[in-house]
């Protein structure tokens, strides 16, 4: 007898199901169109699977997350719908191909960030200048860089750190640059290569030219041409080295015949 129910029951199910596909898909439609997303003491926050959803087909936005900050980039169609060059980058977090332009990367780590360079990190953030000012910030993906709560976690607090640490190197590298400006250097056949200065090589304007002279940084594999302010520093201190065969007050050094 149950056997019979079981089987008269699963033949009304299909009956139902052929019968009303049309109001079943338009229903189920509904169900995913009206999806929101946990509002977590005022912050939206998506799961993975959440924001997986936002491709332009399962939802018919599209959303991207760029470390840990999801945005609607269902304006940028052109770029990011199906068979778009930048459809990597659709309904998860790729934050490291931004950088890396491994638009195949799925493993794990495709959000990891913090082992690159300081100049990429910046690069990184101007990327989310950019996302910020062209598309709406929607909310936050719950993982490496925001809680449950939508807060950032101890690896988003690191990497605000590296990125106050990049920001001190870098000015202290621009102060060096400015005392120390890069040297012009050109290469040709007969001569070999020359090193030289002017008020404005290394892209340093200022008042006086400089000699070219060798500094030593700590760290570096080799030696670097700068320009000296002679007036105002000793070129001929320990950390310079002076180029052969050239003399001291010249401005310009064949460096190699
Ligand atoms: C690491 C490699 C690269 C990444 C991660 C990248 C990423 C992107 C992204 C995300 C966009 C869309 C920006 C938006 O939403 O407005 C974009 C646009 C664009 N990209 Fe790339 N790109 C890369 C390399 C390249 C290269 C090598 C070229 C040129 C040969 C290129 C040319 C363009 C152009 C022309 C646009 C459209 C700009 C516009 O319409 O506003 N990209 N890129």
């Amino acid at each position: 007898m149950g056997k019979v129910i079981n089987l008269v029951l699963t033949v009304v199910v299909i009956v139902f199901g052929v019968l009303f596909r049309d109001s079943l898909e338009s229903y189920y439609k509904k169900i995913r169109n009206t999806f929101v997303p946990h509002n977590n003491k005022g912050k939206n926050v998506y799961t993975l699977e959440e924001l997986a959803q936002y491709n332009g087909q399962d939802q018919s936005e599209v959303y991207l997350a760029l470390m840990g900050t999801i945005f609607d980039v269902t304006k940028g169609t052109k770029h990011y719908g199906k068979g778009s060059s930048y459809h990597y980058f659709v309904g998860k977090d790729g934050s490291r191909a931004f950088i890396t332009g491994n638009f195949k990367d799925e493993g794990q780590d495709k959000d990891h960030i913090l082992d690159l360079t300081c100049d990429e990190l910046m690069v990184l953030l101007n990327w989310k200048k950019t996302f910020k000012e062209k598309y709406k910030q929607v909310g936050y993906l719950i993982g490496r860089y925001f809680n449950l709560e939508g807060k950032p976690t101890e690896y988003n607090r690191q990497f605000s750190e590296r990125i106050e640490n990049c920001k001190v190197q870098k000015a202290i590298e621009q102060k060096e640059k400015s005392k120390y400006p890069p040297c012009n250097i050109s290469w040709s056949a007969d001569e070999g290569s020359r090193v030289w200065c002017t008020t404005s090589s290394g892209g340093i304007t200022r008042s006086w030219t400089g000699v070219p002279r060798q500094l030593y940084s700590p760290g570096a594999e080799k030696p670097r041409c700068v320009c000296v302010n002679v007036t105002t520093d000793d070129s001929t201190a320990g950390m310079f080295k002076e180029y052969e065969n050239c003399p001291k007050t010249a401005t310009s050094c064949v460096i190699d015949a």
